[in-house]
């Protein structure tokens, strides 16, 4: 009998506890200069896993693996090499990816196909003989992979589907062998290296259906496209506050890339934000009363962010760094998947601050799919409600009249900001 009543118990358990999802919060696991590491960039970012996991991070973004001739890992020509790259050797990275999975952090790597650069040189068409880091001829590629009509490179392959990048040569992905040692290559970074999601860089450059059959030939858990289109700024050099085609040249790449687990960095909440914090608050608002980046129409497939390893360089796109606390409030309570970035959370002593904020979104449920309704968006003042469960502030004005109500109490707040949990 009571055997019978332990096993109705469990089925029941089975059935009716709400299953517990965590929402992915991503990590960029590096800047420019990691790659100049001392003791190595890999083994260095043990020191951190401990701290990473007990701040809630699902996935790490790792810098592109292979043999490069920049040390920054963009300009990747061996792509089975990862023993020549200046963040650390294979095992190194293996090890470094096993122990991110014991504590349940997934890796994501950097995929740098766009381009690709060649070992040997033709009379005929410059550097343009590839070479894949095998003793096999996978990925050993010939000139006739190579897009035709690319800048400095006499390729013969199909027109480039996106973008030229001038410094290396373009690779033909409408080539089934491209496409097939491409997914080769990335399934092996998944079975032998151990990563679980991708990253996929400069994706101006190739055209989202081809992402998509990436996407479909290596099912990754994770995968964001790096589309960074300029944004508009009026003749006085300011942000224009209508960026309607930004965000939706980022939604329609997203959907001919075949949506689902594909998601593209929210470039466009990134530089309203960086904008607004200035005592431009009113810009987070939309003219239909949502939030203006991608996260206003595309939530689910936004990859929230305030600085990266590009835009944090000097004379790049930087958020005001005064600000970037006020940029983490936002993007930790509003839908979209955030990223955190490297420096801020190591480097810049925000790591209690961040990890408070992330306490918050996840005690609180809020995931990529969150509502989102604001209450106020004027120059000094922003405050909206998240799921009726999170109401949230940033900007100097203390009077906020009766915007917060009695049953909020204050979860955490600091300069210029502060976060409301319902009681
Ligand atoms: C890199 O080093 C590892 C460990 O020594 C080795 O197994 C692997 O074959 C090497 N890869 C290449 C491309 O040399
Ligand atoms: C971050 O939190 C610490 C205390 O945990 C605090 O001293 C510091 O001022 C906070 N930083 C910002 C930018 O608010």
């Amino acid at each position: 009998m009571a055997c019978l009543n332990a096993k109705l118990l469990f089925s029941f358990l089975l059935v009716f506890l709400p299953t517990f999802t965590v929402s992915t919060l991503l990590f960029q696991g590096f800047k420019w200069e990691s790659w100049m590491k001392e003791g190595g960039f890999y083994n260095s970012l043990h020191n951190s896993i401990d701290d990473l996991s007990n701040s809630g991070i699902t996935h790490i973004w790792l810098p592109p693996p292979s043999q490069s001739v920049s040390p920054e890992g963009y300009l990747p020509g061996k792509l089975y090499d990862l023993n020549s790259s200046k963040y650390g050797s294979e095992t190194e990275l293996k090890s470094l990816i096993a122990a991110l999975k014991q504590k349940g952090i997934k890796a994501v790597a950097d995929i740098v196909i766009n381009h690709r650069t060649a070992e040997r040189k033709d009379d005929h068409c410059g550097y343009c003989y590839f070479e894949g880091g095998t003793s096999d001829d996978r990925l050993d590629w010939d000139p006739s992979f190579i897009c035709r009509g690319d800048t400095n490179y006499a390729g013969t392959g199909n027109p480039d589907t996106g973008e030229d990048y001038k410094p290396a040569p373009d690779i033909d992905h409408l080539n089934p062998r491209v496409q097939k040692e491409l997914s080769e290559w990335m399934n092996w970074l998944k079975s032998e290296i151990g990563f679980s999601g991708w990253r996929f860089d400069f994706v101006r450059g190739y055209a989202a259906s081809v992402t998509k059959s990436y996407v479909q030939n290596t099912s990754p858990d994770f995968a964001v496209g790096e589309k960074w289109d300029d944004m508009k700024y009026g003749g006085d050099g300011k942000l224009e506050y209508d960026q309607e085609e930004h965000r939706s040249g980022l939604k329609h790449w997203i959907e001919e890339g075949g949506g689902g687990v594909l998601t593209a960095f929210d470039f466009t909440t990134k530089g309203i934000l960086q904008s607004a914090v200035g005592g431009e608050l009113w810009r987070l608002k939309d003219s239909q009363g949502k939030p203006p980046g991608l996260i206003g129409i595309m939530p689910g497939n936004a990859v929230t962010f305030v600085d990266n390893h590009d835009t944090i360089r000097p004379n790049s796109w930087a958020f005001p760094s005064d600000k970037v606390l006020l940029g983490y409030v936002y993007i930790l309570t509003h839908p979209g998947t955030p990223c955190i970035f490297y420096s801020h959370y190591i480097e810049w002593g925000l790591k209690d601050n961040i990890s408070k904020l992330v306490a918050i979104r996840n005690r609180n449920g809020i995931g990529s799919t969150s509502s989102v309704m604001i209450k106020a968006a004027e120059a000094e003042l922003y405050l909206a409600m998240i799921d009726e469960k999170v109401i949230m502030k940033i900007g100097p004005k203390l009077d906020i009249g009766t915007l917060v109500p009695p049953n909020f109490v204050l979860a955490y707040s600091g300069l210029d900001f502060a976060v409301w949990e319902k009681k």
